[in-house]
């Protein structure tokens, strides 16, 4: 990305890339939650790429605190508080040493706190680009319109041709804006929730044929910029993505493992480059989406951890999606099914984010890049920089074999 030193060459920037006459430079994926924060953010920036927060619950470290001498309306405020607070602190941070860097958020439109959480980032002025999965939000199109949103350009993230369709449809009926540009998340690789619900198959590659999918865009939303992540890690891999007609290319856990995620080294070192743990997708999620994750059975789900969750509820999820709150009692918080497998997403991932290792969200490529000399040094596993991570990725191809978007 070219160095932008003033609003106007940012604004003439965006415009190259929003009509696709340049193509985007490296973007992260929004890692939920906060593993994309400001420290991260700040330093794509330096690095000249596109840096993207992970808006979903920012404000999470509410859940450090015992919340259950509160109602229920008055967890969900304080969330709602700390995360108007997170929002508006870390963009001021990113902004307070790259003025006109591009900068994303994302938001998972599953989540209770998505209409105030995008009217924060509106109000901000400091986000250019804005990344909504997890859910159809219809409503958007209109809100983005809107003339204080019309700063921002919006990208929804799919998994298949036909939502971009619907949006589309709704665009034609004057239902508002037409989204700027598409992100299409391959469930077969990508970290996290996944655009496929219970019973689906994220594996179904005929489905979630890159090349196909990308074909029927050109068709829908002829022209507009498709952005591909899941499974790029490599620089061949980022070439196959533009070779196959995108115009930018995502990464999402190669970025995860280094000094400045959010993510700390000792989860990076001791989870996710062990050779010993493998990955697996499940419905365990309370969202209802499948979603991938190291398998370690670090969930633990003991009478009083579920009783102390249901207690401590801050409704993240919208209470009627939330699969695991379904589950509990009224009467005295304990599991109507024990052996229910769903997790607190609050919790476990806030957990993980906070230094000690529950739910820990991965790519399928895990089990491929740990094996580069990137983390290693001197004999030990290495967390790199986000710089040297860059570097690596942008210059070597995948091995054989590699577990990511195969390059043709
Ligand atoms: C730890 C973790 C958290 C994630 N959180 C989110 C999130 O909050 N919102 C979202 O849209 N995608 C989320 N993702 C997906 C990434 O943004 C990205 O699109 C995906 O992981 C790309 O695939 P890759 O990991 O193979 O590069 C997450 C992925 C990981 C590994």
């Amino acid at each position: 990305m070219p160095s932008l030193n003033s609003s106007a060459e940012k604004q003439e920037y965006l415009d190259a890339l929003f009509t696709g006459e340049e193509r985007f430079p490296l973007l992260n994926g929004g890692m939920g939650i906060d593993f994309t924060d400001e420290t991260f953010v700040a330093e794509m920036a330096r690095q000249r790429r596109i840096g993207v927060f992970a808006f979903s619950a920012p404000g999470y470290r509410v859940l450090e605190n015992d919340l259950s001498h509160m109602t229920p309306q008055q967890r969900v405020q304080t969330l709602r508080a700390s995360n108007q607070c997170a929002i508006a602190q870390k963009t001021q941070h990113v902004r307070d040493q790259h003025e006109h860097a591009i900068v994303g958020a994302n938001v998972m439109k599953i989540l209770e706190d998505y209409p105030a959480t995008i009217e924060d980032i509106i109000a901000s002025k400091r986000i250019d680009i804005l990344f909504v999965g997890a859910g159809l939000p219809r409503d958007l199109l209109k809100r983005m319109a809107q003339d204080d949103a019309k700063h921002m350009r919006y990208v929804p993230i799919i998994s298949s041709a036909g939502i971009a369709e619907l949006f589309e449809k709704l665009a034609d009926r004057g239902k508002g804006k037409r989204p700027d540009a598409y992100y299409v998340e391959l469930p077969q690789f990508a970290g996290g929730h996944l655009g496929v619900l219970k019973g689906q198959d994220p594996n179904d590659t005929d489905t979630f044929d890159p090349v196909r999918i990308r074909e029927e865009l050109q068709g829908i939303a002829p022209g507009r910029p498709v952005i591909l992540a899941g499974g790029i890690a490599y620089r061949d891999q980022v070439q196959a993505a533009f070779d196959e007609g995108y115009q930018g290319a995502a990464m999402g856990t190669r970025l995860l493992l280094t000094q400045e995620s959010g993510l700390s080294d000792g989860i990076s070192r001791d989870m996710y480059l062990d050779p010993s743990r493998d990955v697996c997708v499940d419905a365990h999620s309370p969202t209802g989406y499948m979603a991938r994750r190291l398998d370690v059975a670090c969930t633990e789900r003991t009478a009083e951890s579920v009783r102390q969750a249901i207690r401590n509820c801050v409704s993240c999820v919208k209470a009627r999606d939330c699969e695991f709150c379904k589950n509990a009692s009224a009467t005295n918080g304990e599991l109507q099914q024990p052996e229910d497998p769903h997790y607190c997403i609050a919790r476990d991932l806030t957990s993980t984010r906070l230094g000690i290792a529950k739910i820990c969200f991965t790519g399928s490529q895990i089990v491929t890049i740990r094996h580069d000399p990137l983390y290693e040094s001197d004999g030990e596993r290495y967390v790199p920089t986000l710089a040297e991570a860059l570097e690596y990725a942008l210059n070597h191809d995948a091995p054989q074999g590699a577990q990511g978007l195969q390059v043709r």
